[in-house]
């Protein structure tokens, strides 16, 4: 039994994710990237993560050539940066501050935390490539991470934790 494009998109949409921007710099030394979700830890010792990028991405040549990228975890008021990094053909950087990072990679500063790595793999992955780096600089601040789920985006609403007073039994 095999599944469509549409139906396998309509599940995996129920899987909420953050947000990230993907960036690294081209060959002719511009900065380039793409809003990625699909970002995860894979490794502690060393420190490991791992991004999938389209091959018909305008951004995958550059990620292909460089030996480092960047991630840049979205907050929950970067919808707009969000939305200008997955629009291919934009100039995404002509409106976005942006500024090297400790390893010289264009960050976004506003952003919720900041990665920088070293590839160290790139394993096919059916029309994605799965790029693996190790981390070599990191920082993070406080605030609220950007989500998305189902095509929309959305923001954290944590629950309470179990034991703790509701909202009205703490005023009381
Ligand atoms: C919330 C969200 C998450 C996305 N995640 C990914 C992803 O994980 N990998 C990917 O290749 N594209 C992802 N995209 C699509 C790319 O951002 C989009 O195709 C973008 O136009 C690529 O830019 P480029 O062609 O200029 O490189 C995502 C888009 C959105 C809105």
């Amino acid at each position: 039994m095999s599944i469509s494009t549409d139906e396998f998109r309509h599940v995996l949409s129920h899987f909420a994710s953050g947000v990230t921007v993907v960036t690294t710099w081209d060959a002719e030394g511009r900065p380039t990237g793409l809003t990625v979700s699909a970002f995860t830890s894979v490794s502690l010792e060393p420190p490991l993560v791992l991004v999938c990028v389209d091959h018909k991405a305008q951004s995958y040549p550059a990620l292909r050539a460089s030996s480092r990228f960047a991630v840049n975890i979205l907050a929950a008021e970067h919808r707009a940066v969000s939305e200008r990094f997955a629009t291919t053909n934009a100039d995404k950087f002509a409106a976005v501050t942006y500024q090297p990072g400790p390893l010289g990679l264009p960050l976004l500063p506003e952003a919720l935390a900041h990665l920088e790595c070293r590839t160290v793999s790139a394993y096919p992955g059916g029309d994605h490539t799965i790029f693996v780096g190790e981390v070599e600089s990191a920082q993070a601040r406080q605030g609220n991470p950007l989500l998305y789920f189902r095509g929309s985006y959305s923001r954290l609403f944590p629950l309470r934790r179990r034991g703790a007073p509701r909202q009205a039994e703490r005023r009381s």
